[in-house]
């Protein structure tokens, strides 16, 4: 993975910034401007003074302030630094609009349109869920990621703030924000990878399953809006249970007429990240160095780490092979035992996701060689659907991996993880249909 701390800007040559527009009233400039985008040539001359409604009025605030951003389009134009721009910015800084979230009632973004605002050539990343426990530090992960060019925050409360924030960081992409289901489709136009981590998490108590009611209809109508909308788009579901919910989103797809398994990818990383670290702790070793395969599907008895197959390669004890098979495929409820009702695994979860999200985003970009376990439609069993290695490539999974050789303890783990997940994918697919 690669997630580089943002760039510091301290060597830039020493222009005194009240001499140029500031870095994101440049960037923000550069989304804001909708069709307005790319007529950058046109300022419209500036009053030597700025208008004294411009210091009270907020119609004559953001008047200046959209003016401010035309000129910030052209930045680089010779008048840039002209004593009107500075005084509109000083108008628009004590009156500023909230550029990052989408006005309602705004024409959808244009797939063309929206690669021409980003700040760098990259790929167009939607975060479903982007103010929760999960979305908040994706999105933050995700903002770090140089592959991507134009970061789309949507969530049904709370993105304002989350955009505002994230959008002050300063890396490449270019941060806009969505709230409530009238913005939905706006936020997943012209998508190319659309991470999905909306949805209740669990409580003491509850397995996984116990969120089917209310997630299994969040998940459809996002995945209604993904057909909609963005239908080449890679998906990675996070939501829970995700035993079903990929099967719920398949068949949301199939109806739409718009799947392709390869581009369906159930986030199972979580379970890889936690088999990696546990068995790092017993070896003794840098879990960076430890990969092991996890198949199956993501709760309880579904999640069968091959720890035959660990690399390096590794033998344990019966012991601790049953110790860390029981504590990888409990790790969630660890997690939410020990957040006591205050949600589930959030800060992993989002590493994991943005782990599996930089591998998704590398293959598209034609890196080659990157095999990544993920819960998708598969061939490998008699299911329809199951975790194993998958080669990623430019159109999602583009090669489903064998199981390979498992052993006495690992075969009677796959028939009980078949059997669970045998139910669990059928309750998502008459979901859609009944
Ligand atoms: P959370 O409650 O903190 O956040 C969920 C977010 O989803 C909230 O901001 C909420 O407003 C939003 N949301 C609800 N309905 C929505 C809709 N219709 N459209 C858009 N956004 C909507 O929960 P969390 O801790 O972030 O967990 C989210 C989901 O991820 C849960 O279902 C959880 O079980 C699951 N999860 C999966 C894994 C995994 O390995 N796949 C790991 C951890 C959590
Ligand atoms: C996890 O594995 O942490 C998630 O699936 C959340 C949960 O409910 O355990």
């Amino acid at each position: 993975m690669s997630l580089p701390l943002p760039r510091s800007d301290r060597r830039r040559r020493p222009t005194p910034r009240s001499h140029r527009p500031p870095d994101n009233a440049r960037r923000n400039a550069t989304f804001q401007g909708g069709k307005d985008a790319r007529r950058v040539g046109n300022i419209p001359p500036f009053p030597s003074k700025p208008p004294a409604s411009a210091r009270q009025s907020p119609a004559a605030a953001a008047a200046a302030h959209s003016r401010l951003a035309s000129a910030a389009r052209g930045a680089m134009q010779p008048d840039a630094n002209s004593p009107s721009l500075r005084l509109a910015r000083v108008a628009a800084h004590l009156n500023p609009q909230r550029p990052q979230m989408e006005e309602e009632g705004a024409p959808a973004l244009r797939p063309a349109a929206c690669r021409a605002k980003g700040g760098a050539p990259g790929f167009k990343v939607a975060i479903l869920g982007a103010a929760g426990g999960i979305g908040q530090p994706l999105s933050m992960l995700m903002k770090m990621n140089p592959l991507v060019s134009v970061l789309h925050l949507y969530d049904v409360v709370n993105t304002p703030g989350v955009t505002a924030d994230v959008s002050h960081m300063d890396t490449g992409a270019v941060v806009r924000g969505f709230l409530g289901a009238q913005q939905l489709d706006a936020a997943l136009t012209g998508m190319d990878l659309v991470i999905i981590p909306a949805g209740l998490p669990r409580k003491p108590g509850m397995t996984r399953d116990d969120l089917f009611n209310k997630n299994a209809g969040i998940v459809r109508i996002l995945c209604e809006g993904v057909a909609r909308c963005c239908p080449d788009a890679i998906v990675n579901l996070i939501s829970n249970p995700v035993n079903s919910t990929v099967p719920i989103a398949a068949e949301v797809f199939k109806k739409a007429g718009t799947y392709n398994p390869k581009r369906l990818l159930g986030v199972t990383t979580l379970d890889v990240v936690r088999a990696n670290t546990f068995v790092a702790e017993v070896l003794g070793v840098n879990p960076r160095d430890v990969n092991v395969p996890v198949v199956g599907g993501h709760a309880g008895v579904t999640i069968l780490p091959l720890l035959s197959q660990v690399t390096p390669p590794s033998s344990f004890t019966q012991e601790e092979i049953k110790y860390l098979t029981n504590r990888i495929q409990n790790g969630g409820t660890e997690v939410v035992e020990a957040k006591a009702g205050a949600g589930s695994a959030t800060l992993s979860m989002a590493f994991a996701a943005a782990k599996f999200g930089d591998a998704c985003l590398r293959a598209m970009r034609g890196e080659g060689g990157i095999v990544e376990c993920s819960y998708v439609a598969s061939q490998v069993t008699e299911l329809p659907f199951f975790a194993t290695k998958v080669r990623l490539g430019r159109g999602g999974a583009e090669e489903i991996l064998l199981l390979g050789p498992l052993n006495e303890f690992e075969r009677v783990g796959l028939e009980a993880a078949k059997k669970e997940l045998s139910e669990s994918i059928q309750k998502g697919i008459a979901f859609v249909n009944k």
